[in-house]
């Protein structure tokens, strides 16, 4: 049998989706298909990346298209498309325009992508994965929001600055929706396999979670003219591998829910075991009181998010 190398294909040539083309190909994923509506920024962002692969030396097809035909047989497909906030917006000011930009898409990846796993990053995440999964009809498995592993990169990057290790011996977990309402999961992090309680003051750990949750728009303020892409394509991509190379990994991401937790039918992050199929199973913590109230208060906003969607011709 022929070898064939696996395709990722990347919806969006802006800052995220060509940064994501990047991190694959460096990491030798696969070979890269990165679609724009702006054809010449996909295929001269592409040939760019192309001509750093001697230099790099890595062996991966990268090429830029505006054409959907051409993302047939991807294994997976990372959407980025959409607008990215601008400063003193919420990722839910995104909504409308962004929801007609993801329909369109995903009912070009339904055609030429029918059995790929989906990975969206576009925002208002919750909500987007939401549309993508109605709009394509992919089975829950098949339709990951990306989410989860950025926000714990960077509750992990901000402890183990404060707490000077490496970020290698960092473990976090953040569930719930990517908004304000995420929930750092204090009592499930660990530095080295030590209760990460047991290494920092209650005081400092708050304010680390504080920063976290306003993560992104600590990225936003700084830029003024977008939002954050290195993190945010890094961590699709880690998403990508681990479905690609059938890794069985746990990673917190965002899935269609069906009774975990107690919600069904909306895009929550949560734990979550990722291999070939995409989600393999939604791994369920036990919380105590606390962490359920603010995770229930996480999800009424997934909830409102996802109603005003019914508001919106898209
Ligand atoms: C962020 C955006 C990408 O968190 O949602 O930076």
């Amino acid at each position: 049998m022929a070898f064939k190398r696996k395709k990722i294909t990347v919806i969006g040539a802006g800052f995220v989706g060509s940064t994501c083309a990047h991190w694959a190909a460096a990491k030798e994923l696969g070979d890269v298909v990165l679609l724009d509506i702006n054809e010449g920024a996909a295929k001269g962002k592409s040939l760019d990346l192309y001509e750093a692969a001697p230099v790099e030396q890595f062996d991966a097809k990268v090429t830029g298209t505006a054409d959907y035909k051409d993302i047939a047989d991807s294994d997976v497909v990372i959407m980025t498309a959409g607008i990215p906030r601008k400063p003193g917006m919420s990722r839910d000011d995104l909504l409308s325009t962004n929801a007609k930009i993801m329909k369109e898409a995903c009912e070009g990846i339904k055609k030429y992508a029918p059995n790929c796993v989906l990975i969206v990053v576009s925002n208002p995440l919750d909500a987007m994965a939401y549309v993508a999964k109605q709009v394509t009809g992919f089975p829950r498995e098949r339709v990951l929001g990306m989410a989860g592993v950025l926000d714990t990169a960077r509750f992990r990057a901000f402890i183990s600055e404060e707490l000077n290790v490496s970020v290698k011996d960092v473990q976090a977990i953040v569930l719930g929706g990517h908004g304000d309402t995420m929930v750092p999961m204090p009592r499930h992090c660990s530095v080295g396999g030590v209760p990460l309680m047991e290494m920092m003051e209650p005081a400092k750990l708050e304010a680390l979670i504080q920063r976290t949750r306003a993560g992104g728009a600590e990225i936003v303020n700084l830029l003024k003219t977008g939002s954050a892409y290195y993190a945010p394509s890094a961590s699709a991509v880690q998403m990508a591998e681990a479905i690609l190379k059938d890794q069985n990994r746990i990673l917190p991401c965002a899935v269609e829910l069906n009774g975990e937790y107690g919600v069904k039918g909306f895009f929550v992050g949560v734990l979550c075991k990722l291999n070939g199929k995409g989600l393999d199973k939604v791994i369920e913590l036990k919380l105590n009181d606390a962490e359920k109230a603010m995770l229930n208060n996480s999800v009424k906003a997934v909830e409102d998010l996802v109603g005003a969607l019914k508001n919106i011709q898209y």
